[in-house]
């Protein structure tokens, strides 16, 4: 649940520790000013009294919880949050993107052959961003799990052809129609053509189960990886983000994290050590490149 939280809010430990006790106590200092509230006023027990107490804390709460987040230095995150309900309840107009937040709109596309899960941590951690949107997630495989995650995630899908991707115009033309600033392969198992790498200079970016320049190249994704590193019995192995370049897994390395190989792993937990390891540094490295250009 607090994970959920952290991830909607995009807040992270003590600040979601404080966030959660303005609540609690803003939630209390309504009730009780509400009561003293209703005690002045001439309503006898029932409906009525119901009704009125409801609308009275109904407009107390926002008031009270921004009073109480100013203290606690969380302001900033309640306006939002309390602007936030109002234009849910259509009491607020949103506010309207101007030309510069638009033109300052980082645009991603996710490319990918699997299951999906970094693909779905990238959307979480992207849903509610100011400026960065996953706007496009491509497959080359028609019954990928990832297509799943988009449906129900709604962001637009693209099946992505052989012959069209290696030998036509390797989909620049649909990537320029959805205007898209950067490449995000999350589990994707074909190689990237020259002339998307020629036209997303430094802006295709690749996650690896592993710390290369080990258990990189042709062939080796998924499973395959880490059985090769349980084969070679290897006391750690990580993850490994990296510019996309013309050879498989090769690119400049931007940041790895490492993990311990355990006596009695197995690929497959060892697999999910690593997939934790992937979903909490991939969103965060993409924010940080993404962000700086
Ligand atoms: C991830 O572990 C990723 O590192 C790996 O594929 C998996 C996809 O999982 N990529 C490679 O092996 C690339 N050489 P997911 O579909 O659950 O995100």
């Amino acid at each position: 649940m607090f994970e959920r939280l952290q991830q909607r809010w995009k807040v992270k430990g003590l600040q979601l520790v404080v966030i959660i006790c303005t609540f609690a106590i803003g939630g209390s200092v309504t009730g009780y000013a509400g009561r003293k509230l209703m005690n002045l006023l001439p309503v006898d027990n029932g409906w009525l009294w119901s009704v009125t107490y409801i609308i009275i804390i109904t407009i107390l709460w926002p008031v009270i919880i921004l009073a109480i987040s100013i203290p606690l230095g969380q302001y900033g995150f309640f306006s939002k949050y309390v602007r936030r309900i109002g234009v849910r309840l259509r009491l607020v107009k949103p506010k309207e993107n101007s030309n510069k937040s638009h033109l300052q709109e980082v645009r991603i596309a996710i490319f990918a052959s699997g299951a999906g899960s970094n693909a779905q941590k990238i959307i979480e951690h992207f849903r509610n961003h100011d400026s960065v949107k996953v706007v496009l997630i491509a497959s080359n495989k028609p019954d990928a799990g990832v297509l799943k995650i988009a449906i129900k995630e709604n962001v637009p899908t693209l099946i992505i052809d052989k012959e069209k991707f290696f030998r036509g115009d390797s989909y620049l033309g649909e990537l320029q129609k959805n205007k898209i600033d950067w490449i995000i392969l999350a589990g994707f198992l074909w190689k990237v053509p020259v002339a998307l790498i020629n036209s997303f200079p430094d802006r295709i970016l690749n996650i690896h189960p592993a710390l290369l320049p080990g258990y990189g190249g042709k062939g080796m994704y998924g499973q395959k990886v880490h059985e090769a590193v349980l084969a070679n019995r290897d006391n750690e192995s990580g993850v490994t983000i990296h510019y996309v370049d013309n050879q498989y897994d090769h690119g400049k390395i931007i940041s790895q994290a490492k993990c311990p190989v355990l006596a009695n792993d197995t690929a497959e937990s060892l697999a999910q050590r690593i997939h934790s390891l992937e979903h909490q540094l991939y969103p965060a490295v993409i924010e940080q490149l993404v962000a700086r250009k």
